[in-house]
């Protein structure tokens, strides 16, 4: 699969966000990364889908992907793919019934993805395989943008990538948390195809100058 960059809106200047995402999709990049958060499932309060629908008005048509960090995850899917959401993930731990949360995504016409903390074992895919469309795991524990990748992730990426493979399905492999120019080849080399970044693209001037930099380091 061609590899999806993909800027995490968690860092851009929210005062300005449609210019936001326009000048990182002028820039090169392949999806926007959404991230939304409750206060309660992880310790940070952000968007919601209001917030989706006004990119869409605004005129954005490149896929979202929102990563819900909410408990519970249900009833706000809906509001999301009504909003114009592309991809929906949630964390298994969020949810009562992983397997019907997956299927609410889809029936709702979303992509619909699994999300893995840290030290979120790999066993929640055991039986939902056929039901997903991404499988995201996380490089640093989730809440805030800026943080440290960590390093274990690289050989969790390595095994969900083997489970990918076997399965014979067009499973995307997403990494989000930490990435930046510096270490976004080896992520590509353990498997990822889907590379989420906040910081390292919105703290910088030049957006088409990091993407593409990191296009290369991913094809290297
Ligand atoms: C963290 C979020 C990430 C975050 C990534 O909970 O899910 O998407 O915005 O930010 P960086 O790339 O700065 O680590
Ligand atoms: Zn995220």
């Amino acid at each position: 699969m061609q590899p999806w960059i993909a800027p995490s809106i968690l860092s851009a200047d929210f005062a300005r966000l449609g210019e936001e995402v326009s000048a990182v999709l002028d820039a090169g990049a392949d999806v926007i990364h959404f991230d939304v958060m409750d206060n309660h499932y992880v310790p940070n309060l952000t968007i919601g889908p209001m917030v989706c629908k006004a990119l869409r008005d605004y005129g954005i048509t490149a896929p979202i992907d929102v990563h819900l960090m909410v408990k519970p995850v249900d009833r706000i899917i809906p509001d999301f793919a009504d909003a114009g959401a592309s991809i929906i993930t949630f964390h298994p731990e969020a949810s009562e019934h992983i397997d019907r949360t997956l299927q609410t995504i889809r029936e709702h016409g979303c992509q619909a993805g699994l999300v893995f903390n840290p030290a979120t074992p790999l066993h929640y895919l055991d039986h939902v395989m056929d039901k997903l469309d991404v499988i995201l795991l996380m490089s640093v524990n989730p809440g805030f943008g800026g943080q440290s990748f960590i390093p274990s992730t690289l050989d969790k990426l390595r095994q969900v990538r083997q489970r990918i493979d076997a399965s014979g399905r067009d499973i995307r492999l997403e990494v989000d948390g930490g990435v930046n120019v510096n270490n976004i080849g080896e992520i590509a080399a353990a498997g990822a195809d889907m590379f989420v970044a906040g910081s390292a693209i919105f703290n910088q001037p030049n957006y088409a100058d990091v993407i593409q930099q990191m296009r290369q380091k991913i094809s290297q």
